[in-house]
């Protein structure tokens, strides 16, 4: 290893500790973990091939790999850029630059959508701000009856929601570039619009850790009014979605009350709010009543 090189021996149990040291070091919160998907990530072990190769010498090539990996995270570059994939709802999603990282809370919003089709047959699924793809893709995979269309407007996103489409074999979902301020696709019908906008507040952009100024801003925050999405996409798509259908958000911390108002003054009938993991709000949805 360069720089800090590790000089007792390049045993993936010595260059694991270090890297861990190091990391935690840089501020990095969940270091033991990142340590673990580096080595991971550069010997191509698992879990167990690990622990079980603790002694094993890694090669002067490795021992770069992980020198280069630390010097990014030590300039807070992501992680999963760095690797350029990461999983989602158990499947693998490539990520680069210009695309949102899938984020673990939102495998409530496909929790809370697969509930919400469970006894539609068929259901056609239209999924707004696809980014990578996450949440429509998974949503087609497992519904593999489903028809699934996923809009979005920015071309380096929409590249990497074409291409884990692709590398998924999810033949059922469709990418199309679109802007949903314009209404792109609104004129389908469909059982669920799905979405996570971009929500975050001006101010609150200011306090996120350094690793998410790496990703696209347009992905994150919608400029001064943080419930614009909601807003535009309940206005634009309403008519969109089959009776008892429904349409169902990933919220920020603490919108999850406007976006419920946002949608009862819809028309849309059943409003709820879905707990994350933490016990935040992070799903709202609702449905269209039988009769429009
Ligand atoms: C919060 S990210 C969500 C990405 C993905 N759905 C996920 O959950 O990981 C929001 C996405 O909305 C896209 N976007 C921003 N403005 C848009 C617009 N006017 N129309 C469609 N997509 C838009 C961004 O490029 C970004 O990919």
């Amino acid at each position: 290893m360069k720089g800090r090189a590790i000089t007792t021996n390049n045993t993936i149990f010595n260059v694991y500790n270090e890297t861990k040291k190091r990391l935690e070091r840089f501020g990095i919160e969940d270091y033991g973990f990142e340590a673990r998907v580096i080595i991971k990530h550069i010997t191509g072990f698992d879990n167990k091939k690990i622990m079980m190769n603790y002694n094993a010498l890694l090669s002067p090539y490795q021992l770069n790999q992980v020198e280069d990996i630390i010097m990014k995270r030590q300039a807070r570059y992501p992680l999963q850029y760095i690797l350029g994939e990461w999983s989602f709802y158990g499947r693998t999603f490539k990520v680069g630059e210009g695309v949102l990282i899938p984020r673990a809370d939102t495998e409530i919003v496909v929790e809370t959508a697969l509930n919400l089709i469970k006894d539609t047959i068929n259901p056609g699924v239209l999924d707004l701000c696809a980014g990578s793809g996450a949440i429509g893709l998974t949503l087609s995979l497992e519904r593999e009856d489903s028809n699934v269309t996923l809009l979005e407007k920015h071309t380096p996103a929409l590249r990497y929601c074409k291409l884990n489409k692709d590398l998924l074999s999810a033949d059922n979902a469709q990418c199309i570039n679109g802007d949903v301020f314009t209404g792109d696709c609104s004129n389908g019908k469909f059982d669920l619009i799905v979405s996570n906008p971009p929500y975050v507040s001006e101010d609150d952009m200011k306090t996120l850790q350094p690793e998410v100024g790496y990703e696209p801003e347009v992905a994150l925050c919608p400029g001064s009014d943080e419930l614009l999405f909601y807003r535009e996409i309940v206005k634009n798509y309403k008519k969109a979605v089959n009776p008892c259908g429904a349409f169902c958000f990933e919220v920020g911390i603490n919108q999850a009350d406007s976006v419920k108002e946002i949608l009862s003054s819809a028309g849309l009938k059943n409003v709820e709010a879905v707990k994350d993991y933490a016990g935040i709000d992070r799903v709202v949805f609702g449905t269209v009543s039988e009769v429009q």
